[in-house]
């Protein structure tokens, strides 16, 4: 329903009336879907202003700090919510009553085993493999288990694979971990909640019991609640690109494990931890200030700025206090800590960081409170994909419930040669 209208005129003459849309919440949108019979395209390399979809999974405020998944604030979410919560939320749109989280639990629960078959899928990695890949590739794989009984368009049977994706990601995730370093798959136990179940398949050994730290189980559930879902993202963006050609579920998940992989993304949180090794001490912070603000030097300070909040990260802002809150619990003085949080205090007083809005990201603290719970650097990323495969999936199946839904096709400005004559190899 259009509350106003864009003219667009060139050199004088209207070439198209644009409707202007309004959301519930942030920017209103202007409709652009005329404008290439008026023969003309927008152009916006990295989508800065382009809005690709309709959704009412996630609201982000960039300017004032606000994170809402289904209406409810993001540090409600993290401190009064567990991880299970937030995906029913997220997959149902309102929080489940007792009852309805049960049934939910039970269900993921029956699903949390995989195919024996899939453990074979492991072996064919070189023992370094990073578990990224190896988390890409089994993923992808598991189209291959349910690609005969899945009708994308049926709301039950995609709801069954959002259960399975949930259920299995976890239990695919410890067993890259347990795969890089030579020990044996831990089957999962249902009797545990879902951070717990996923640090025994983690860090148990059939040689002795495993008993999970409290402490460390609810950092982890909070971790996975902070990184559930960010609107269009890049990598959700690319989940709804794949899902938008009809594209099994499975391998959509896949797509979204590869784009998430990358260092200005997910894997910021790895980059993170490794430039804070890299700094080493704090005599070296300034040095290191000093070559993220260097043009000629390709260096970005990790786990700073982002392309939407140009304030405070609400999770940053949760993630910082759990950080303090793990430390001080477990007793751990961590000197990467101390670094971090100087150059936290130098980047948020430096000119160049307050007059290009660049504040400490999702991505800052979670890889210190990681690294404190005992979670290797190599898995930081798996840990941000698991927690968010249940934002991916929630896109994908609002995608594929919307009417009129179409394949994601962009056009481009073309820039290249045209017209040109071709000289056969014999005749050059
Ligand atoms: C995530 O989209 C999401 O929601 C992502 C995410 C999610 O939950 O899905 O929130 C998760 O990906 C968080 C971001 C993690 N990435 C990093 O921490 C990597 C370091 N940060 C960046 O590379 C960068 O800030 C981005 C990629 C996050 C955002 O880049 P933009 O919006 O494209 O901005 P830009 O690269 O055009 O930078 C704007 C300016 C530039 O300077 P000028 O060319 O204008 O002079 O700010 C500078 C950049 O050089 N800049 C930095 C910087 N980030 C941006 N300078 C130093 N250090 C940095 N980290």
């Amino acid at each position: 329903m259009a509350d106003s209208k864009a003219s667009l005129s060139i050199d004088g003459n209207v070439v198209a009336e644009l409707p202007i849309l309004k959301g519930s919440a942030g920017n209103d949108v202007i409709d652009i879907r005329t404008l290439g019979a008026a023969g003309y395209f927008t152009y916006d390399p990295g989508f800065m202003a382009t809005a690709s979809c309709e959704s009412e999974i996630t609201f982000i405020d960039g300017d004032k700090g606000i994170l809402q998944h289904r209406g409810y604030a993001i540090d409600s979410l993290a401190k009064q919510a567990d991880y299970l919560e937030v995906c029913y939320i997220l997959l149902h749109g309102e929080a489940p009553n007792r009852t309805q989280y049960d049934e939910f639990k039970g269900i993921i629960n029956n699903h949390t085993m995989v195919h024996e078959k899939l453990v074979h899928f492991f072996h064919g990695f070189l023992p370094d493999a990073h578990p990224m890949a190896m988390l890409c590739g089994v993923v992808g794989a598991l189209s291959s288990f349910y690609h005969s009984d899945l009708d994308i368009h049926a709301p039950d049977q995609r709801m069954r694979s959002a259960h399975r994706l949930i259920a299995k990601m976890p239990t695919i995730a410890a067993m890259a971990y347990k795969y890089s370093i030579g020990q044996p798959f831990v089957y999962p136990r249902n009797d545990l909640n879902y951070a717990e179940n996923f640090l025994h398949m983690m860090f148990s050994v059939p040689a002795e019991p495993y008993v999970v730290s409290p402490t460390v189980a609810r950092a982890m559930d909070r971790i996975f609640t902070l990184h559930a879902d960010h609107e269009q993202n890049a990598s959700t963006s690319t989940v709804r690109l794949a899902g938008s050609s009809g594209a099994n579920p499975y391998a959509c998940i896949a797509a979204g494990v590869a784009s998430l992989w990358g260092p200005a993304h997910g894997g910021a949180n790895e980059a993170c931890l490794t430039m804070l090794n890299e700094i080493g001490s704090l005599d070296r912070v300034d040095e290191y200030v000093a070559k993220a603000k260097d043009k000629s030097d390709p260096f970005r300070l990790m786990g700073f700025g982002h392309r939407v909040y140009k304030n405070f990260d609400p999770r940053a802002t949760v993630m910082r206090e759990t950080c303090h809150e793990v430390l001080k619990e477990l007793g751990i003085q961590d000197p990467l800590l101390d670094v971090a949080m100087a150059l936290e205090k130098v980047a948020l007083e430096d000119p160049y960081f307050i007059e290009k809005k660049l504040y400490p990201n999702v991505d800052f603290y979670s890889g210190i409170i990681l690294k404190a719970i005992g979670i290797p650097t190599n898995m930081f990323t798996v840990i941000f994909a698991m927690s968010r495969n249940v934002g991916w999936i929630a896109h994908w199946d609002e995608m594929l419930g919307q009417p009129g839904q179409k394949i994601g096709r962009p056009r481009q400005k073309y820039t290249g040669e045209i017209n040109r004559k071709f000289i056969p190899l014999s005749e050059r």
